[in-house]
């Protein structure tokens, strides 16, 4: 199965909407022609109308960090799937382990979210992954199974083709310690498998992203595993060169 590489830069509380909009228009003349890649930036939500804007008529899509699961109301802080869409928003991710880590989030409230993104005709990046001391409890596939298995709920068969993946070792993030390409894959080829035990074989079309000090020099041997198909990315997504190299090493 050929499935679309998608790297999605996740910029998280970085670009004001200045600055959101030169990194898109440095981006935009590097990237302008790759038509075998889902290229998506997703800027904090005050700079995502300049992002959309600036990217208007190019190949970058815009994606949304979060979002709230009822669609107006009482939530103060919070941003509803509708107000995303209005500004022509095409991505969101959800259950970023910083948000698991900092700010509460489960694998309940995760699942809300998701229901409310597809709902709304979002697509959706969910977010998985294991801490430090949970690989080396060997507890890896217990953790991402309950994610799995917490997250997806309700989702149906029709659904999970369009729902991406991210797989982010949290020990990863941000850390410059990648998982090998070995590793890696062998985690992907699980959560797979998992994927495909809940949707059977709808699940080949789910495209899983690898996230954690992914860079312009580990790009292609990660999405060159079978099972790797795109990468979700922090550091690397904040320069328009080091993104437009890693983009173009993946799909080399
Ligand atoms: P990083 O972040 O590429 O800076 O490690 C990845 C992420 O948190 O999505």
């Amino acid at each position: 199965m050929t499935r679309k590489v998608i790297i999605a830069g996740n910029w998280k509380m970085n670009k004001n909407a200045a600055e959101a909009t030169s990194l898109v228009n440095a981006l935009k003349p590097l990237v302008a022609g790759i038509d075998n890649c889902d290229i998506v930036v997703c800027p904090p939500f005050t700079s995502i109308d300049a992002a959309v804007k600036a990217a208007a008529g190019s190949n970058i899509k815009v994606g949304a960090q979060n979002l709230h699961w009822e669609d107006s109301g009482a939530f103060t802080g919070e941003i509803s799937a509708s107000m995303l869409k209005e500004l022509g928003v095409e991505y969101v991710i959800i259950g970023h382990s910083e948000r698991r880590q900092y700010f509460g989030e489960t694998d309940e409230t995760v699942n809300r979210r998701l229901g409310a993104a597809l709902d709304a005709g979002l697509k959706p990046i969910v977010c998985i992954g294991e801490l430090l001391a949970e690989r080396e409890g060997g507890e890896t596939e217990k953790v991402l199974e309950a994610q799995l298995e917490g997250g997806l709920v309700g989702v149906s068969i029709e659904q999970i083709a369009g729902v991406v993946i991210a797989y982010e070792p949290v020990w990863a993030i941000g850390t410059g310690k990648t998982a090998t390409p070995e590793m890696a894959e062998e985690t992907h080829a699980y959560i797979r498998k998992k994927l495909i035990s809940m949707f059977g074989y709808q699940a080949e079309k789910v495209r899983i992203q690898y996230g954690g000090s992914m860079k312009a020099d580990n790009s292609a041997t990660l999405v060159a595993q079978p099972n790797i198909d795109g990468g979700l990315i922090g550091g690397a997504s904040l320069k328009a060169e080091s993104f437009a190299e890693l983009i173009k090493n993946a799909i080399a």
